[in-house]
């Protein structure tokens, strides 16, 4: 895989010597959302105004994120004459992120494209490793394609406007960084995470430098998701089965990993002798950090895990924990 820099500071959309240094054609296409574009694209457009530059905005929410909206990416890329030297740029969350990642993958059978994400969970997880796609109406992620970007922007200003509640779904994240990877990252958390809650800059900026570390590290190891990758799915076999009952109406995806890690904690203890420390440890720190809030009863939770794409041969694949900051692929919960 070819290595690629995460620029991580305050107020970067207003680098230009970061983008020049990015982009190689003369042309670039923002892929955006309107009330992101409201708080930022005047800024983005300012850094860019050596460049050509179109822009498409996608409405907003995970039900966008399907082949309709893609296709108007691609409609205005042909309309508006980009040429293969083109530079996708997403300035967004994680459905912006994936899909023009995944429209930057298809178009003339790839141009260049560069990560700006603006939510903890896009700075964190979906904008580093190359995994772009999008929805198709039976099933998530279904339709995708990897695809690295140039580099990834991640500007942290951009997270003052991000409501609470998005904030804290992608600390779930973070926190999962320290379980599979670090268990040192994991007490730093512990230690640190009332500064984090409040956007203390160092705090936040040293959380996601790790973060993103740890995601590039593993990504770098099996881009394509055949061994070491699947740790990252720790709690979200669960977690996506829980979304998945609640018709992706009850949970945002961090606090439905919350739960997921909640629950993969507790059979780490009873397959792998996870201590009852480290799992009340593991638990504490999830409600500490605001998550694990209003849980709901999910009565067949198996048959929504069945249907997981990490199924294999029928069987499912859960990661599990031998001690914090270790983590393991674990094939049969009868074993
Ligand atoms: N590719 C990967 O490896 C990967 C990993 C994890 C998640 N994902 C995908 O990411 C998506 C979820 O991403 P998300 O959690 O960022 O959700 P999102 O992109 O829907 O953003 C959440 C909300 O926050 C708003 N928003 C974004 N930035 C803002 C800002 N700075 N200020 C104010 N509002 C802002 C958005 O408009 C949206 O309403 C899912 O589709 C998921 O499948 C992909």
């Amino acid at each position: 895989m070819k290595a690629y820099p995460v620029y991580i500071d305050n107020h970067l959309l207003s680098s230009s010597e970061i983008f020049q240094k990015h982009i190689h054609g003369h042309q670039v296409f923002i892929v955006t959302q309107k009330n992101i574009a409201e708080l930022y694209l005047g800024v983005l457009q300012k850094t860019l105004q050596d460049y050509h530059c179109d822009v498409i905005f996608i409405p907003e929410g995970e039900k966008n994120k399907n082949i309709f909206e893609w296709q108007k990416i691609i409609e205005q890329l042909i309309l508006k004459h980009h040429e293969r030297s083109t530079t996708l740029i997403a300035l967004g969350g994680g459905v912006i992120g994936d899909m023009t990642g995944f429209a930057a993958a298809c178009y003339q059978r790839g141009v260049n494209y560069i990560q700006v994400p603006t939510t903890l969970m896009a700075q964190v997880d979906s904008s580093i490793g190359g995994k772009t796609g999008i929805n198709h109406p039976l099933a998530k992620n279904m339709l995708g394609a990897f695809h690295q970007p140039q580099c990834v922007v991640m500007d942290m200003a951009t997270l003052t406007t991000l409501p609470e509640r998005e904030f804290v779904s992608g600390i779930a994240e973070i926190i999962k960084y320290g379980l599979i990877w670090d268990a040192d990252f994991f007490s730093w958390l512990e230690n640190n995470i009332q500064l984090i809650l409040e956007k203390n800059s160092a705090a936040l900026k040293y959380a996601i430098e790790r973060s993103a570390a740890i995601k590039m590290h593993i990504v770098a190891e099996d881009e394509r998701d055949h061994g070491l990758r699947q740790l990252l799915n720790f709690g979200h076999t669960f977690g996506h089965a829980l979304e998945s009952a609640t018709n992706y109406q009850t949970f945002l995806h961090g606090e439905a990993v919350a739960f997921g890690m909640k629950m993969a904690a507790e059979l780490s203890h009873r397959h792998q002798g996870l201590s009852v420390d480290d799992v009340s440890r593991i638990e504490n720190l999830l409600k500490r950090a605001g998550l694990l809030q209003n849980p709901v009863e999910i009565p067949d939770l198996m048959s929504y895990m069945k249907r997981d794409k990490k199924t294999q041969k029928g069987e499912t694949q859960f990661i599990l924990l031998k001690k914090i900051g270790s983590a393991i692929r674990h094939q049969n919960l009868s074993s």
